[in-house]
């Protein structure tokens, strides 16, 4: 296989006022762009080249760091595209929203634990939503790390690099991620993604 680097699934503009047109030109032309191109020159030979990009992901865990970020950074934005929609962050399908609120006791609860996680994740990196052992569960990784190399399957992921929120927010990370819940977060994949998880 190699790596390929799909369309917004909607249009530049289309995801303002909370990000930007020329956010998401950068982001997703230039950013998730350059981990397409290096993932597929550091694919090339490293044993791995007939897997699927979770398989990738998993096995260049600790042993190919160069491959790993790439991959693990397409694996991520692929997502990061569909769990954002224009007018999202409404209502959670109902399966979804019963199976947050038995893991963290209310919808509040787990919105919050999620933002704090982007707020205190040091450095470039990520918050989650994840499922492990049947429970849905927080979690932020750094870098390209995602809870695919944790025995975890992600069902949401928030982008804490400075490239997804500088020309929008600058420094103000913890405006940028409440906006993502509020505005932004496509519950219906996130329920998609649960779906598959759970069986
Ligand atoms: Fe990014």
């Amino acid at each position: 296989m190699s790596f390929t680097l799909p369309p917004l699934p909607y249009a530049y503009d289309a995801l303002q006022p909370f990000m930007s047109k020329e956010t998401l030109e950068f982001h997703h032309d230039k950013h998730h762009q350059a981990y397409v191109t290096n993932g597929n020159n550091l694919l090339k030979d490293s044993g791995l080249e007939g897997k699927s990009l979770e398989d990738i992901v998993k096995e260049s865990y600790g042993k190919n760091p160069g491959l790993f970020n790439n991959a693990g950074q397409h694996y991520n934005h692929l997502h990061f595209w569909q769990w954002m929609k224009p007018n999202g962050g409404g209502a959670i399908p109902g399966r979804l929203e019963k199976a947050i609120i038995d893991s963290f006791g209310s919808i509040d609860k787990a919105k919050e634990e999620f933002i704090q996680a982007g707020v205190t994740q040091f450095g470039s990196g990520w918050s989650w939503l994840a499922v492990k052992d049947g429970k849905i569960i927080v979690a932020k990784t750094p870098n390209g790390e995602n809870p695919l190399v944790h025995g975890a399957t992600p069902i949401l992921g928030c982008d804490v690099w400075e490239h997804s929120y500088y020309i929008d927010y600058r420094n103000r990370r913890p405006d940028y991620i409440k906006a993502f819940v509020d505005s932004l977060v496509n519950w219906e994949y996130v329920d998609e993604l649960y779906s598959k998880a759970v069986g």
